[in-house]
């Protein structure tokens, strides 16, 4: 089942009067506005602080696009661009206090556009759509007609084709509220691009929660039926800044099947138990443990036990900083995927080399390939329906 809503509302409350300060002041130069207005009565009468804002560099057309910075009362610490959405740090304490960035990414907006890296396509940190993960040559069938996507992958098409959500330009609106400092990022993808049906009008909500959380709303809409599977592509370092390897993570993942794929990456359309193979991480194991066991690294997508509902989909824990990381979402599915094919090629924050497995994604899901696939749960939205969908990324520590 895909996760529709019949209402358009977020979960978050984002007060009209503190956005509209926000827009006009969204500007290149780097600015605090603090909130004249949070409301009366807010258990939090003290003043909430909207988030900052500074130029991220100029894109290859001469936009000039920005960095957005949310804080909470413990130190930490996100930034997000409305480039592509991404999330490009994220600055969390480690088991003695000390903050350090999780996420791999750039310093600027010309990092996410040089030629390694459009050539490498890692999608660090993006807000992917309008179909995340694969879909099989690049076609499928709609209403009894065939639609024709980029094949930008070998012979299938990914992560929404040759210029997908991680590339274009969102509008954005940072707000504050009791939930914590937020940026509302809206983009119209209209009918036909990258070959998908239909004028689709997405709205994405990062929050900053006061407990460590960084929470994503992804909303749409559409006027024609649409396939549509967002998620985020953030690559995850435990370790600090991605100085090592991220094999020493051990993760669990609530799944106790997964999707088996071809060659191409593309699920036959069985759903195999992992018990007894390198896919089981129903206990947690090290990421390095077992990955020599699986051909190119893990780059599958688990079978949550639970589909429906806000559930758990993974947890992280790394050893010598002692962070960890819980996964929850309403997403039926989830790929974990271990930087198998970043090979050194790319420099990134603080010129850090960003090799084999210098990060790990828990991109949370549809399963791939779903519009060819009528067994697996539905990808399809429909003009009047609303999709939905929450997924959050708690950050604590075990001493
Ligand atoms: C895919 C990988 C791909 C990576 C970067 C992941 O979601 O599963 O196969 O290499 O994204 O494009």
């Amino acid at each position: 089942m895909i996760s529709l809503r019949r209402s358009g509302l977020l979960a978050v409350t984002l007060p009209g009067l503190l956005l509209l300060a926000a827009c006009g002041s969204n500007n290149s130069a780097e600015h605090t506005t603090t909130a004249a207005s949070a409301p009366a009565d807010s258990a939090q009468t003290k003043t909430t602080a909207m988030p900052t804002s500074a130029s991220f560099g100029k894109t290859t057309d001469g936009t000039e696009v920005q960095l957005f910075t949310l804080a909470n009362a413990s130190g930490v610490k996100a930034t997000i661009t409305n480039y592509g959405g991404i999330l490009t740090s994220l600055l969390v304490p480690d088991k003695d206090g000390k903050l350090g960035d999780v996420i791999l990414g750039f310093d600027n907006v010309s990092g996410y556009q040089s030629p390694e890296y459009q050539k490498a396509g890692p999608y660090f940190g993006a807000l992917i759509g309008r179909y995340g993960n694969r879909i099989k040559g690049g076609k499928f069938t709609l209403d009894g007609k065939e639609y024709t996507l980029a094949k930008n992958n070998g012979p299938n098409s990914l992560h929404g084709g040759l210029k997908g959500f991680d590339k274009v330009i969102w509008q954005a609106e940072p707000a504050s509220s009791a939930d914590g400092q937020s940026l509302k990022l809206s983009y119209v993808s209209k009918d036909g691009e990258e070959g998908y049906p239909g004028n689709l009008n997405v709205t994405v909500v990062y929050t900053l929660t006061n407990d460590n959380a960084l929470r994503i709303d992804y909303t749409a809409t559409t006027d024609k039926a649409t396939p549509i599977n967002l998620t985020n592509h953030a690559y995850f370092n435990l370790n600090h800044g991605a100085g090592k390897d991220i094999l020493g993570h051990e993760v669990t993942l609530p799944a106790d099947r997964y999707t088996v794929v071809d060659a191409t990456l593309i699920p036959t359309g069985e759903l195999r138990p992992v018990k007894g193979t390198p896919f089981d991480f129903t206990t947690p194991h090290a990421i390095g443990e077992r990955i020599a066991q699986v051909p190119g690294g893990y780059d599958h997508n688990w079978v949550l036990n639970t589909a429906t509902g806000s559930h758990a989909a993974a947890t992280v824990y790394e050893p010598t900083t002692g962070r960890t990381l819980e996964v929850t979402t309403d997403e039926p599915g989830i790929q974990f995927y271990t930087g198998n094919f970043l090979d050194g090629t790319l420099k990134g924050k603080g010129g850090t080399v960003y090799g084999k497995h210098a990060g790990f994604c828990l991109e949370t899901q549809h399963f791939p390939d779903s519009p060819n696939q009528p067994k697996f749960p539905n990808t399809i939205l429909k003009p009047g329906e609303t999709y939905h969908t929450v997924s959050t990324y708690k950050f604590g520590v075990r001493k």
